[in-house]
């Protein structure tokens, strides 16, 4: 990170970073370099490209142009090694949300009880807000229905969830649909501050919802 830090910090303005960032870009898209360094890259990206938004193609290449950052820090050692403690001894399981069913089922022998935190792509406020896909699959309407059920099952199970979502009222006091969906369980209305808007000025803050049965 120190070399791409030194090398990008030489290159005098965004025209001469460009070459630099989708450079990185494609390699990052080719895989071809090492795990380690296909990390760094990641951050690298997240980091110099437009507003730290992770958004990939069809074909589930990173796509996002590069940022308008003056002097983007690549370099934060520290954080990087308590990431590391706190996650070792962690499985990270890339799965969809019906495996957190098997995790607190098949995979939990004792039946412990267990604490889930879901944070699904929200559902978008309006027409103009319609980015829910990180990836190349969207998540529509019918699997926030389908996360629900889950949540459910979970709950008959005994276990503890909290989940995150968009607030569709912020624009609508008629749509109530996560009021509706998970009618029963806590719903907390709590401000956040809205980065990722391609509309500089319409940044700031917005409720969204935090819900848990707990
Ligand atoms: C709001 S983001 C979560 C961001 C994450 N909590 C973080 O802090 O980086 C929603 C995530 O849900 C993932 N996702 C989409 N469909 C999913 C599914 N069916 N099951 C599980 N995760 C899914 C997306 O790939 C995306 O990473």
């Amino acid at each position: 990170m120190k070399l791409i830090q030194s090398e990008y910090d030489k290159l005098e303005d965004k025209e001469a970073k460009q070459p630099f960032y989708y450079d990185k870009r494609d390699s990052f898209n080719k895989r071809d370099v090492s795990s380690v360094e296909h990390a760094g890259l990641f951050i690298f990206l997240n980091r110099a490209g437009f507003n730290g938004l992770y958004r990939v193609n069809k074909n589930n290449g990173f796509n996002v142009p590069i940022g308008s950052y003056k002097k983007p820090n690549f370099v934060f050692e520290d954080v990087i090694l308590k990431a590391s403690r706190l996650l070792s001894g962690v499985d990270i399981c890339n799965i969809s949300f019906e495996g957190a069913l098997k995790l607190a089922n098949e995979d939990n022998p004792e039946g412990l009880p267990t604490f889930f935190y879901f944070d699904p792509p929200y559902k978008p406020l309006n027409d103009s807000s319609s980015f829910t896909s990180y990836a190349k699959d969207s998540f529509n309407d019918d699997d926030q229905v389908k996360l629900k059920l889950v949540c459910d099952l979970l709950d008959e199970q005994g276990h503890q969830w909290l989940l995150s979502n968009s607030d569709t009222t912020n624009f609508d006091v008629t749509n109530t649909f996560f009021d509706d969906l998970y009618e029963g369980y806590k719903i907390e209305r709590v401000k956040a501050s809205r980065n990722i808007n391609s509309k500089g000025t319409k940044r700031g803050q917005i409720n969204e919802l935090l819900i848990r049965n707990y």
